[in-house]
């Protein structure tokens, strides 16, 4: 799929951030390691609700299976059958240094040996289970918001997969990247409650959470950080042989998605199309495509709920420099610069 490709440059904007923005702020860390709290002895009780709720989370809302996987390239975003969840490398996408480590049972490449803890420490507070603090493509800054009984049902469900057998060469983050990469670790402490379900806003609140939106959405300057005032106004490019596309305003303002009904919404999640528009696939909607209608409503119903920000971004006209952004964008210089 063509939007993990793009993720390489992503990747490359966050090493910038790293190496230029955060030794400003971080102090002692590259030095004495990230924060991280002990591990526990915790194990999740297996049940086949929790299998499921699990499959359905790692597979339609937060793209766990979709990075941790194989891609076929030239099928959009198809996985290798047989190879689910088993890891891949990231050098196709430009970081040779960097894998996405293999979840299935095996004992010997995969997680069979890791405890339940050391994956819930890992997704949500980002230490791997041998210490170190994970690179950031891994969202753990996005998964901290997730409840315990999802992260229960994430962890029950990948021991529940077939165990594949497949080396993969670790990642080995070049320095100083690896030292400065410790400051972005935070040990969560208290308990994570599951949002009220009935409570369609925060629910579609959690669901745009766990499922990554805003780290394509927002756009981010080049030292990686998001642009102030910004969230969700789009306009982030993205990059690859393929060519160029930014991610779109899905924010209220008569730029972004207002004319979007519940029912439009529900067709382009399933579809990829506006109408007659194709969207690109940079857009992951196969993945998100497969939640339920109900979860799909709830991410709506947040959406609009989402301030607006005028910021035009058109993919169909070529990129131009944008004076709203900063970035360079499809219509990009259709916008005005920012008034304070
Ligand atoms: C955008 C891609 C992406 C997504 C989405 C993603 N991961 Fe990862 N994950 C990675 C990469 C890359 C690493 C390796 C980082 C490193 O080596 O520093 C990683 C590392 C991990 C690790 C650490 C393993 C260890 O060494 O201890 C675990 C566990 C993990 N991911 C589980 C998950 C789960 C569960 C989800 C879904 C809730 C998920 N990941 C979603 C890319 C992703
Ligand atoms: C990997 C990056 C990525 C992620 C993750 C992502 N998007 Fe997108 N999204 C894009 C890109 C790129 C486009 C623009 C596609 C185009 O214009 O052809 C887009 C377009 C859209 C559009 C269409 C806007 C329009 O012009 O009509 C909506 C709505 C949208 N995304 C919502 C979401 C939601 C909700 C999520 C999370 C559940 C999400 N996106 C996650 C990259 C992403």
């Amino acid at each position: 799929m063509r939007w993990l490709k793009r993720l390489g440059v992503i990747v490359l904007a966050l090493i910038v951030l790293l190496i230029v923005a955060i030794p400003a702020v971080i102090g002692i860390r590259p030095i004495i390691g990230p924060r991280a709290r002990p591990l526990s002895d915790r194990t999740f009780e297996r049940t086949p609700e929790r299998i499921e709720r699990g499959r359905y989370l790692a597979n339609a809302v937060s793209p766990c299976i979709g990075c941790h996987s194989e891609v076929d390239w030239t099928g959009g975003f198809l996985l290798k059958a047989g190879l689910e969840g088993s890891g891949r490398s990231w050098a196709e996408e430009g970081i040779p240094w960097l894998s996405a480590p293999n979840l299935t049972p095996d004992p010997e490449t995969g997680a069979g040996t890791w405890t339940d803890d050391m994956i819930a420490r890992a997704v949500r507070e980002g230490i791997a289970h041998d210490g170190r603090a994970l690179f950031p493509l891994m969202p753990y800054h996005q998964f901290r918001y997730m409840a315990d009984e999802d992260l229960a049902a994430i962890i029950v469900y990948l021991r529940s997969i077939p165990a594949v057998r497949k080396p993969l060469p670790p990642s080995e983050i070049p320095f100083p990247v690896n030292r400065f990469i410790n400051a972005v670790p935070e040990p969560l402490t208290e308990p994570v409650p599951l949002p009220d379900k009935t409570d369609r806003v925060a629910y579609g609140d959690y669901l745009v959470r766990i499922g990554v939106c805003r780290d394509c959405h927002t756009p981010m300057d080049e030292q990686g950080q998001a642009i102030p005032g910004m969230e969700f106004a789009g306009g982030f490019p993205m990059i690859s042989p393929n060519g160029q596309v930014a991610s779109g305003n899905i924010t209220q303002d008569a730029s972004g998605i207002p004319y979007y009904t519940e029912d439009l919404f529900l067709e382009m999640m399933r579809t990829g199309m506006v109408r007659s528009r194709k969207l690109n696939n940079y857009m992951p909607w196969q993945m998100y495509g497969k939640q339920t209608d109900e979860d799909l409503k709830a991410m709506f119903a947040y959406l609009k709920t989402i301030p607006g920000v005028a910021h035009r971004v058109d993919n169909t006209q070529p990129p131009t420099a944008c004076p709203r952004c900063g970035l360079t964008h499809g219509g990009g210089n259709t916008n005005k610069p920012v008034e304070d």
